[in-house]
């Protein structure tokens, strides 16, 4: 599949700076890395870049109750981000932050384009503010009581009791969940970017073969609803830019975002490492060069109306291609944490092999917007029998018989021409998969490939004949039609096992394989010994890592507790591990008026945090050197302001009225209660 070189700029949807890189963001990466290696194995030249999105409200608030600056937060997430996908082999170019200088001005540079060409206009917009944090809140820091079902404690757009969505100012007794505080109404003005003006553009480019059909016939179904004006603004304080010619607004993190795939390629320009390729022969408007976004399904709208619509409105060129993954789940459900399933990358590698992973998201990614299910015992059965038991196994079954026998020389003869030229046509259709994002249709290929070898082998038994000095050729002649096969095998798996393709290009002879190589027959060389390029998969490998989430997952809601006069029996009275824990610092906590984070010492189970909401009732000074009743062995718990590892006894109704359990100095720190 010979194709004139193109120059391609590939990205994957920018991960939050919040939060670590899990199974949902390797499926998208490793999709796209594959697709990316195997556009350069074919020779073209591909700059793939990604960054971390690093604003928003999210990450303010998460550096403050850090005490962090955002800047030093988003940094620490971005050198994990990468050096994460790195470990899976997702062979970036770059891997930048949207707070940057170039995100920054290319930022304003789009937002003044398009303001100079109509697209923005500013309006009032009236929205809830809580005094106590001075800020105004989205609707996710909104909760109160569902105004259709009367359901409590639903957040500010969508109850889940009933399913209904509404305005945050429909919600009935409404609460900021920041501060507790009954948040106001206030009026602020926000800019909008006008994609109504944009509508026409839209129709053409969306239905232009730039999306997959089913997305494209989504798409279709909002433009024919009509497109509302896009709120581009927040306001202060947020963490981001401030738009050029206000006081305090920012633009909102989805402005800014997408343009970060522009900024990375700035960085990588001044930095000298964009083989060439300058900003303007991948951005402006006459550009002849590629650029593929790879994206979940749950952010279509960003990138197929909103992202092309301030591109063209800037004078930009619009991408070429949105390629959409559906989402992943594992063992046929949503990833959770409390069945361990929630899998972060850095569980996964102090585990298991990366490529593993990679081999497994190839198999089952299609060209289209399906979920794809990871299950684990298909998982392993499918490593173990396509990796190990059918590609690995022909290069150990034809490398001991030439080493043992011509010095590890292959042969120049092709024993089976038909073998051959059937390996030979598989190639473009494999290429073809991969290039449409079909790689279980490349893998299914390449694996009815490795059978043929196989059954090849098989059929020749070269281990019969080695034991007739005659057949020496004949041997030599088989293993090195199975070690070409082989070849074959490891470059069309290039792209999506990177690292035992280096491997195994060392035990044929050093050189890096392209493509047009797996067109050549391989003969009259000496290989290397062979050593082992993938071992088992075991399930046990599979179940600690399983283990493994569980734990540095919270955990899962606490079973129903008994109704009012059930009783109890004594083992589940003595599975309460009581304590007697003495204060030795007592405080508030920022951001929450009920609670105050107190500091016990345990005696022999040391020193834990509790986060007790008594703060109604109790000073902090006054708490400090008490002796109070722990429960020690509650599992601990995730809490917004932090982790509390236990609960401190009570009694009262609330507020002020709520004393705590304390026992007599005559105790020492950890005595138990019965
Ligand atoms: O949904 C997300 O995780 C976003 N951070 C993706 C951003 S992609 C691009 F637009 F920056
Ligand atoms: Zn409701």
């Amino acid at each position: 599949m010979a194709a004139a070189p193109r120059t391609l700029f590939v990205t994957s949807a920018l991960p939050y700076a919040s939060g670590d890189i899990h199974f949902g963001h390797l499926l998208e990466h490793i999709q796209t890395d594959i697709w990316v290696r195997f556009q350069r194995l074919q020779g073209h030249r591909v700059l793939y870049c990604c960054a971390d999105d690093s604003h928003g409200t999210p990450m303010m608030l998460t550096a403050e109750r850090l005490g962090e600056a955002p800047e030093t937060l988003v940094e620490r997430y971005r050198r994990s981000h990468a050096e994460d996908l790195a470990a899976f082999y997702v062979d970036h170019d770059i891997y930048y932050t949207t707070h940057s200088e170039e995100n920054r001005q290319c930022a304003e540079l789009i937002f003044e384009r398009c303001r100079d060409a109509g697209l923005i206009f500013t309006r009032e917009v009236s929205q809830y503010f809580d005094p106590e944090k001075g800020m105004f809140l989205a609707d996710r820091f909104l909760k109160g009581t569902c105004p259709r079902c009367d359901a409590d404690d639903q957040y500010g757009d969508n109850c889940e009791k009933c399913g209904a969505t509404y305005e945050a100012t429909e919600l009935k007794a409404p609460r900021s969940t920041l501060s507790e505080a009954t948040p106001e109404l206030r009026s602020s003005e926000h800019y909008f970017f006008d994609l109504g003006k944009q509508q026409a553009f839209l129709e053409q480019w969306t239905q232009s073969g730039t999306l997959q059909p089913e997305v494209a016939n989504k798409i279709q179904e909002w433009l024919a609803a009509g497109l509302k004006p896009w709120d581009i603004s927040r306001d202060a304080p947020y963490f981001g830019f401030k738009i050029p010619g206000s006081d305090n607004k920012y633009f909102y993190v989805w402005l800014d975002a997408p343009i970060g795939y522009m900024a990375a390629l700035k960085k990588l320009e001044a930095e000298g490492r964009s083989d060439g390729v300058c900003f303007d022969a991948i951005w402006s408007a006459s550009s002849a060069a590629e650029v593929h976004h790879f994206i979940g399904k749950d952010i279509v709208n960003f990138h197929t109306l909103f992202w092309p619509a301030m591109l063209e409105g800037a004078g930009f060129r619009t991408p070429t291609r949105i390629h959409t993954h559906g989402f992943l789940t594992v063992d046929g459900t949503k990833m959770s944490k409390s069945r361990g399933t929630f899998i972060n990358a850095s569980t996964y590698r102090a585990h298991l092999d990366p490529e593993y992973l990679r081999y497994y998201f190839a198999a089952k990614l299609g060209p289209n917007t399906d979920d794809i299910d990871l299950s684990l015992d298909d998982f392993v059965a499918r490593v173990n029998a396509d990796l190990v038991g059918k590609v690995v196994n022909i290069a150990s079954r034809c490398a001991g018989f030439l080493h043992k026998q011509h010095g590890g020389q292959l042969g120049t003869r092709i024993d089976d021409e038909a073998l051959w030229a059937e390996a030979q046509a598989a190639l473009d259709p494999i290429a073809a998969a991969y290039d449409s994002g079909e790689y279980g249709k490349a893998i299914r290929a390449i694996m009815a490939l490795a059978d043929r070898a196989n059954q090849y082998i098989d059929a020749q038994k070269p281990w019969v004949l080695a034991k007739d000095p005659e057949q020496g050729e004949a041997v030599q002649a088989i293993c090195t039609l199975g070690l070409n096969l082989f070849r074959v095998l490891v470059i069309t798996l290039k792209p999506v096992l990177p690292k035992m393709a280096e491997a195994a290009e060392a035990f044929l002879g050093g050189a890096s394989l392209r493509w047009a190589d797996a067109e050549q027959w391989f003969g009259g060389q000496a290989i290397e010994p062979f050593k082992p390029l993938k071992t088992r998969l075991e399930r046990s490998a599979v179940d600690a890592m399983v283990e493994a989430s569980k734990e540095s997952a919270p955990p899962a809601p606490p079973p129903a507790a008994p109704e009012a006069g059930e009783t109890i029996d004594i083992a589940q009275f003595q599975a309460l591990d009581l304590r007697a824990a003495k204060v030795l610092n007592a405080e508030t906590v920022e951001g929450a008026d009920k609670l105050l984070r107190l500091t016990l010492d345990v005696g022999p189970l040391g020193q834990r945090t509790v986060l007790s909401g008594i703060r109604s009732a109790y000073g902090p000074e006054e708490l400090k050197g008490r002796f109070v009743v722990l429960l020690a062995n509650l599992a601990p718990r995730k809490m917004r302001f932090g982790v509390s590892e236990g609960m401190v006894l009570a009694a009262g109704p609330g507020g002020e009225d709520l004393f705590l359990l304390s026992v007599d100095r005559g105790v020492t720190p950890g005595m138990e209660i019965a």
